[in-house]
């Protein structure tokens, strides 16, 4: 699956991780805007969540959407991950990476006639409803194609996550997940066991992304716990809960995360309860494994303002203008100690086209190469062609190879999907 085996689009490194130097020589290579990944600090984090949560039964689903090149996914695969899934698209592209569907699990409030059907035809290994509709039609999919299922409930336990409010996903005012709280979530479990072709597996609960606190985490958790033990209490049954993903990481020092204390509160609520666990982290998986790599274009003094124009643009890295994220931005090339205050900006015509807004900066110049540190996660996978602009190519970096693992389109490839039915 990892392909890409000429000279050209490989090369070999002795050096230990992501040097500024190898990713300067990429960049080289490759052009920019070019995403760049550390496989090893992608298993890394990997191997030291599953430590953090080993003395429980549980299997980690890693959150595709975060990252889904197929080769990082294959990494994550043969590493023992399932994949947390939210399209029919995900769901080819886990398969295309060698996990096994029974390591599946499909989220999301969403899904089609097609992507509820392709996932029964492959029988993946579960599937998150998120509403009465969604289980009706889950329902008269699997009989009448015959099909079988594994179902969960994602239940809505009214907890605010304390994260940016267009990540956040546990209160109710959210479209995500069935109410707790009315009854709702109760009657829909009895559906499912009801059901001739539906088989519970338990409770799932996502209440947000980028959660730097457990408190949230408790709350919820204990929520979720008070509930299954409810359902339990009236005989159902409820072998699975899936503690979904949210672990966040610190963007601005990009060490990676230390997972002790959520494996130490995860323990204390559901050792020796009698369930086996899922969870579904996606950013604190891949977000400091990655660096995008941009050139710089010119720079500007405007009226007031230093302006660094890049090569990368809000269609590469959508993170800082959609979520008023933090990135740290390092020149690659040094240029003395003398810093000065600058924006960060690409090339589209919007202001709110920047990677970063009055930044300490040195006095880089047009040519030099500036790393967007921790892009690993909702980087790529946000990209579009906004501008007619093809999307930044993908390296993955993994035991002292490049290796290049998702090809830049051209403008050909981009305009020839149009047709004109006038000429
Ligand atoms: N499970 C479900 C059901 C989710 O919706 C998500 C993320 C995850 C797991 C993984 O969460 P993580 O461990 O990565 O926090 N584009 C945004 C993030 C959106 C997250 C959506 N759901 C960003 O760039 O911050």
């Amino acid at each position: 699956m990892i392909s890409s085996n000429t000279n050209i689009n490989k090369i070999r490194n002795n050096q230990n991780g992501l040097q500024d130097d190898l990713l300067t020589e990429l960049a080289d290579i490759y052009m920019t805007p070019l995403y760049v990944y550390d496989g090893d600090k992608i298993l890394e984090n990997f191997y030291a969540f599953q430590k953090a949560v080993s003395m429980l039964d549980c299997k980690i689903h890693f959150a595709v959407k975060a990252n889904s090149s197929i080769a990082i996914l294959y990494l994550l695969g043969k590493a023992g991950s399932g994949a947390d899934i939210v399209s029919g698209g995900e769901l080819q592209r886990a398969l295309a990476a060698n996990i096994k569907a029974s390591d599946i699990i499909f989220s999301g409030v969403g899904k089609t006639d097609e992507e509820l059907l392709l996932a029964m035809q492959h029988s993946i290994g579960q599937i998150n409803v998120e509403s009465g509709p969604e289980l009706e039609r889950l329902s008269d999919l699997a009989s009448s194609n015959n099909l079988k299922c594994s179902v969960a409930l994602r239940v809505n336990v009214d907890v605010d996550p304390g994260s940016h409010v267009k990540i956040s996903t546990g209160q109710n005012s959210t479209k995500f997940g069935i109410s707790i709280n009315d009854g709702q979530a109760e009657n829909y479990y009895q559906k499912i066991t009801l059901h001739p072709n539906l088989v519970p597996a338990g409770l799932a609960v996502h209440i947000g992304s980028q959660i730097r606190k457990l408190a949230p985490f408790e709350k919820a958790y204990k929520a979720l716990l008070n509930f299954s033990n409810h359902l339990r209490s009236k005989g159902f049954d409820v072998p699975c809960l899936d503690l979904g993903g949210g672990v966040g990481v610190d963007y601005e020092t990009n060490m990676s995360p230390d997972f002790f204390d959520y494996g130490a509160l995860v323990n204390r609520l559901f050792a020796n309860q009698g369930y086996r666990l899922g969870f579904e982290p996606g950013r604190s998986i891949v977000a400091n494994s990655g660096n995008l790599i941009t050139k710089v274009i010119y720079v500007k003094q405007g009226y007031d303002k230093r302006f660094i124009i890049v090569d990368a643009a809000m269609n590469d890295f959508i993170r800082p203008t959609l979520y008023d994220a933090y990135h740290k931005i390092d020149s690659l090339r040094p240029r003395g100690d003398f810093k000065d205050i600058a924006d960060i900006v690409g090339p589209i015509c919007e202001t709110g086209d920047y990677l970063a807004k009055e930044r300490l900066m040195p006095l880089v110049k047009a040519g030099d190469y500036l790393a967007v540190r921790s892009a690993g996660a909702y980087g790529a996978v946000m990209m579009s062609n906004y501008n007619t602009r093809p999307e930044a190519s993908e390296v993955l970096y993994h035991n002292g190879e490049a290796h290049l693992v998702r090809k830049r389109r051209t403008v050909e490839d981009l305009i020839k999907m149009d047709t004109n039915p006038f000429v």
